[in-house]
């Protein structure tokens, strides 16, 4: 979307209705831009209301990101963030990958209203419309090379957990390897991308995208079973102050994680754990699929599911109830 998309939008967010003449006045252009500016509003998911006489009115409003309050919400380890804001980006983990090459700090992190082409694990894609959720990508150095880093991504998902569960929603759930649920259906979800040599040091973005409050048609683009905080939570938190926490508890893991690995979370991992003891069917990459049941997860963040000949290390995959026996 074009700055005066966002510009015109943020004169909308009050939920009042402005005229174009009045926009046009107040953003010093001419009203054929303001026109052109609103048919921009397709990509970010959000529907305008028009009445004649009247103006614009943008009915759901748009709580804005905002540096000092994402800053107040971090708390005592606000200064080890690096925060950069966006309006628009293809994918926050594409743009901060390619800074981590040209040497990005550790705590580099970027926050944007709206991704035009979010990626998700596998290849898939990831949708948010504007103001419709959280999506952000966050640098970590590391000593240790890419080899030690398996269980990061899991580690990570505890940090998304404990900020949900801190936030007032409950029954908040993961699922191996670190998809973020709210009884069975998805909440938030994590694609970690790493840099460096297998003995170190390397560089990890870490990139998360929570849905807050989907739109019908973002809804309609997802093809597995979601849901969003507002539908969850009786008093919804304010998107910096979940934004701010995210940052914190992640913060708090990550240090935990570069000390000790993942072992140190491995248990609140399990508990934590929606398919804990569960007959699965495991999608593998490049393999067959497996059905067998869960029996733990390992230090290194591998599933151990026994299929009969017992327990046997899974690195990567997906897994799914659908068909299990
Ligand atoms: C998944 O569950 O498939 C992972 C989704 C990860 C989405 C986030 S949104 C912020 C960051 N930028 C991206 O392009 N993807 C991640």
């Amino acid at each position: 979307m074009k700055p005066l998309t966002f510009s015109v939008l943020r004169l909308l967010s009050d939920e009042e209705f402005h005229s174009g003449e009045e926009m046009a006045r107040l953003l010093d252009v001419s009203r054929t831009g303001i026109w052109q500016a609103l048919q921009d509003l397709d990509e970010s998911g959000l529907s305008l209301q028009r009445i004649r006489g009247r103006g614009y009115r943008l009915p759901q409003g748009i709580q804005w990101l905002n540096r000092e309050r994402i800053l107040s919400a971090i708390g005592a380890n606000a200064n080890r963030i690096d925060l950069m804001l966006a309006d628009s980006v293809e994918s926050t983990n594409s743009m901060l990958l390619q800074n981590t090459a040209l040497g990005a700090p550790h705590g580099a992190c970027l926050a944007s209203e709206l991704q035009t082409r979010g990626r998700g694990r596998r290849g898939r894609s990831w949708h948010t419309g504007l103001g419709g959720g959280l999506a952000f990508s966050l640098l970590w150095r590391f000593n240790q090379g890419v080899a030690s880093l398996s269980g990061l991504s899991l580690a990570a998902g505890v940090a998304v957990a404990r900020a949900l569960r801190e936030a007032g929603v409950s029954d908040v759930s993961l699922k191996w390897p670190n998809d973020v649920l709210h009884r069975h259906h998805k909440l938030a979800g994590i694609l970690i991308e790493l840099q460096g040599d297998m003995l170190g040091p390397s560089a990890a973005v870490i990139g998360i995208g929570l849905n807050l409050k989907l739109s019908d048609r973002t809804r309609s683009a997802i093809d597995q079973a979601v849901t969003d905080v507002h539908s969850v939570c009786k008093t919804p938190p304010d998107r910096n102050l979940l934004q701010g926490r995210l940052l914190a508890h992640l913060i708090e893991v990550l240090d935990l994680f570069s000390e000790s690995g993942f072992s140190a979370l491995r248990e609140e991992w399990r508990q934590l754990h929606a398919y804990h003891g569960k007959t699965v069917r495991l999608l593998q990459p490049n393999g067959p699929v497996i059905e067998g049941r869960i029996v733990d997860v390992s230090d290194d963040g591998s599933l151990l599911l026994d299929s009969g000949s017992g327990p046997r290390h899974i690195a990567s995959g997906e897994i799914s109830l659908r068909g299990a026996a």
